[in-house]
Parts: C-alpha cells; structure tokens; sequence
C-alpha cells in the first residue's frame, strides 16, 4: 500500500520536527499536522522562521523546503483526518494529576479523545500510528474504541515511538540509530507496518528499520527512557561519592566509558535530569509494574527518580550551607533555565526545582538563558504552586543580558549547559560580583582551575 496523505494530531516537540521530515523526504505525500492549539498552528505557519514554536538546530531549513509545498500546520482537524490515509497520534501524554494513579500513570485522556475524533470521523480505512510515547498495551484501548464507535471502516494500529532528542531534533530524525515500528502480525497488520516502512526507507536505510510486534513496540520505547534515565542517575549517586572521597566524577565516567561493554554516553554528571519524557516514563513503567504486583520490579524503577530528587535538592541544598547558611535578599544569578542546551523547552527542567528552594530561603534569583522567555520561567514557577504569582515574580526575575544578571550576585549556578557561558569573560564577571564570588556549576562545563585561579570560590558537581 503506497500512503499518500498523512495526518499527524498534535504540532509539539515530536509532531512538528518528524512531520517537517517525513514531509521533506517525502515530496509525494501530503503531510497535514493539526492541533487543538490556535496559537501554536499560527507560529509553524509565521513568515519568520524564528518565530516557529520551538527552537531546534536546523528545523528552520526543513520547514522552509516543505511548507507550503506537501506539509501543512492547520487547526482543521476533522478535515485533515478524513483526507488523510495514515493518521499519527503525538499528543501529549502527561503523568496523571487526578485519581488512580495520580501521580504515576500517564493520562491517556488525549489519546482516548483522538481515538473517539478519528472514529467518528473517518469514511474509509485508516492506518492510526501511536507516534506519543504510551503504557504499553494502549494500542488495545485505541483498537477498542476505534472499531466500537467507527462507521464500520477498517483500521490498522501501529506503534512507532519516537526516539529523537531534543536540541538535536533534526539530526536524530535525519539519521535515527533506528526507527521502530509494531504492529499486528496478522496479514491486514503487516501490510500497515509495511506502508510505514515504505515511508521511512526514502531516507532511513532498511537495516535500520526494526519491526516488531505492537506490546514489544510500546515496551521499548518506555525502557529505552528508563535505561537512559537510570545511567544518569547512576552517575550522579557516583558524584556524591566522589566529592567526599577526592576522586573526580569526570575522571571515573572516561575511565568506564572507554569500556566498550559500558560505552561513554550518557555518563555526565549533572544536576539532574529534566525534560519532558524521562521522569513521566519511569513514572509509568513503575506504576505498570505495580498494577501487575511486580513490586520490586516497580520499586527497583523508582530509584532513579529519588536519586534524581535528590541531586536537585543537594546542589540546591549545597548553595544555601556555602552561603553561610543564609541567603535570605542575597542575589543569586542563574545561568540557564531550559532542561538541557539549545532547546527552549524548560518542561521538568532541574532549574525550577533548584530556583524554588532557593526561593523559599528568600534569595533573590536572576535568570539569564539565551532561548526561555520570562513568561515561561513565570508559569513554570507558578504550576508548583509552592507560593503566590505574585511572590514568584519578585523574588525571580529574567534578564537578557548574562552580565547584567552577574552583576552584583553573590554566587552564580550554572543550571543549562548552554556552550556561551564557557566562552565568557570570566575575570570581568567576577570584577562586577559580590566577594567572596561562588560560583556553582551543575553541568561540569566551567574551567575549575582558570576560575579558581581568577579568585572564585568554585563547587562542581562530582569535584
Ligand atoms: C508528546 C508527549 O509528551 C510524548 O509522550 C510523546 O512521546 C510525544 O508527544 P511533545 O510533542 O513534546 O510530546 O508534546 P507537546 O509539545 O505538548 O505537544 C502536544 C500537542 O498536542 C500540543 O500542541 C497540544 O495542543 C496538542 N493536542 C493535545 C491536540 O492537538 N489535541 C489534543 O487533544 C491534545
Ligand atoms: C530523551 C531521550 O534521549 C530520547 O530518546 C527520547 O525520545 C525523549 O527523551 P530528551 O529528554 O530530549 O530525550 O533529552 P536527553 O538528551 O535524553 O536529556 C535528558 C536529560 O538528561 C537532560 O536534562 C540532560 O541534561 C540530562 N542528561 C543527559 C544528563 O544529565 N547527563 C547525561 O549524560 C545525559
């Protein structure tokens, strides 16, 4: 079966950038993607390309070549599902803040209401693909609804999580280490997962395509966050250690990278994780865990989030007992907000978390990140709910000058590790600092020695 026109529900970090691919290697098919947001279908249709809704390295090239000409951003989403042959899911599935599993599971009410969308609306056959990451056994729920409430059309499900990372968006989507695809194993089943592939292969070479079955499908791509999440965190617990022992965390993670059994990515210390997926997943992979009684599966999980808790406490923890133990009114200048470099996404981001328990000591923060806006710092702070709108705007504010949120700080934390603050000039920034200068590095990107030597008081994470 040759696709023609696809649809995609859902214009986020994972709809926009696979589309404006799938879109660009594929001049022949018609790709539509549509969302319930207004404001967000009118940024990915802005003239200015800087104006697009989220910030990825080169995502502007793509979208020039392929807008207009066969990919569309549109809020017309019944139109785009019933034109549309194969339909992807990339809505939003966040971790449940109401009743069972509150908390823990993901909130498939999104999913459940594109499934209901779709239904109602399709007049032929459908190939629906699962692109959000989803509890494994979702596609059950999906084929349910689908074949209950659909005018007696045929639909096919896949499962096809979505492995890119953002900030390096387009480079993952160009060359993926592999693209997952699962689905029925049935006839109807592998001619759907052979449409799909046929998709990809204009561009991904086929040793590359895996296909499988749909639960295996679903389960990667949960345990693929949980390995990457759990090697982070397993670093960190290691940094601890080191900063009470004299080894240094940089030095052990190439020591064991360079064993090609362990490999060298994904061992940097930090501050802790963030983003959008890591914490939600694990989250769920426990809470699945403990729906099926594997209690010490679930519990053995849930370590790399306490872990991860407990990294952003420490080092916030760490700022207050350096600064005497008080830093009620002192001015503590944050360099970076966004969870990781060169995106402008700040969901999970360990800068909140540091900021409001900083902010609870009364310490008077000023943020500098050279992407997140002050109204997204505002609303980050605010969906804590720890204090007022109000006191959240004055003991933090934003700066678009890195200096300027320098001058006059007592200490500096390093939250991003955006590569600009490598390069500054750091004597300079310490001339315009209250003495003693501190400075708190949370990514281990800063010269400790050059600093030290300029005469600031330097903490690194896992030194
Ligand atoms: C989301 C999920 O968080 C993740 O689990 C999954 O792997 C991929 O999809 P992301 O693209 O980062 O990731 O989410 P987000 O940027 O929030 O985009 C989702 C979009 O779906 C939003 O723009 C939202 O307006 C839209 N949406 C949501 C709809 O169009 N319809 C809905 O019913 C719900
Ligand atoms: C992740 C997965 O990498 C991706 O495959 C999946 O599709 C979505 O979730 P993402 O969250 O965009 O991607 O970024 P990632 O590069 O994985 O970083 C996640 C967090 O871990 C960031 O806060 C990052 O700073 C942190 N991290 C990563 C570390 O602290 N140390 C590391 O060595 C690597």
């Amino acid at each position: 079966m040759k696709i023609k026109n696809i649809c995609c529900i859902g214009a986020g970090y994972v709809g926009g950038p696979t589309m404006a691919v799938i879109a660009q290697k594929n001049p022949d098919i018609k790709v539509t993607v549509v969302d319930i947001n207004a404001a967000r279908i009118a940024a990915w249709n802005d003239e200015n390309l800087e104006k697009l809704p989220i910030y990825e390295p080169g995502l502007d090239k793509v979208v020039a070549e392929a807008r207009g000409r066969n990919l569309f951003f549109t809020t017309e989403v019944d139109a785009a599902i019933e034109a549309a042959d194969m339909i992807f899911i990339s809505v939003n599935t966040p971790t449940k803040t109401y009743g069972q599993g509150k908390g823990m599971a993901a909130d498939l009410k999104f999913i459940e209401l594109c499934a209901r969308q779709i239904a109602r609306v399709a007049k032929t056959d459908k190939i629906v693909v699962e692109k959000s990451t989803l509890p494994v056994r979702t596609a059950q729920a999906i084929k349910s609804i689908l074949h209950n409430t659909g005018n007696g059309v045929q639909f096919q499900i896949l499962s096809n999580p979505e492995f890119l990372a953002e900030g390096t968006a387009v480079q993952d989507l160009m060359a993926p280490d592999r693209v997952l695809i699962g689905g029925e194993q049935t006839k109807e089943g592998l001619e759907a997962i052979q449409a799909l592939v046929n998709v990809y292969s204009t561009w991904v070479p086929a040793e590359n395509i895996l296909t499988t079955n749909l639960w295996s499908s679903e389960l990667s791509k949960l345990t693929a966050n949980a390995f990457l999440a759990q090697r982070v965190s397993s670093i960190n617990a290691l940094s601890e250690l080191c900063e009470v022992t004299g080894a240094d965390v940089n030095e052990v993670a190439i020591a064991i990278g360079k064993d090609s059994r362990i490999g060298p990515k994904f061992l940097k210390a930090s501050v802790g994780f963030g983003g959008s997926c890591f914490q939600k997943d694990i989250l769920n992979l426990v809470y699945i865990a403990k729906s099926y009684g594997l209690h010490e599966v679930a519990d053995y999980w849930e370590q790399v989030i306490i872990m991860n808790d407990y990294q952003k406490r420490r080092f916030a923890s760490k700022i207050i007992q350096t600064l005497y133990n008080t830093i009620s009114g002192k001015k503590i200048a944050f360099l970076g907000w966004a969870f990781k470099k060169d995106t402008n996404d700040t969901r999970e981001s360990a800068a909140i978390y540091v900021a409001d328990q900083l902010m609870e000591e009364q310490a008077s923060i000023v943020v500098y990140d050279p992407k997140v806006t002050a109204q997204q710092m505002q609303s980050d702070l605010n969906y804590l709910n720890t204090r007022s709108e109000d006191s959240n705007s004055h003991y933090l504010t934003t700066v678009s000058d890195p200096h300027e949120a320098c001058k006059d700080a007592h200490a500096i934390a390093v939250l991003t590790e955006w590569d600009e603050f490598k390069t500054y000039d750091w004597q300079k920034t310490y001339d315009a600092m209250k003495k003693p200068a501190f400075v708190f590095d949370g990514r281990g990107i800063l010269d400790k020695e050059e600093l030290e030597t300029i005469g600031f008081q330097v903490y690194a994470i896992g030194k």
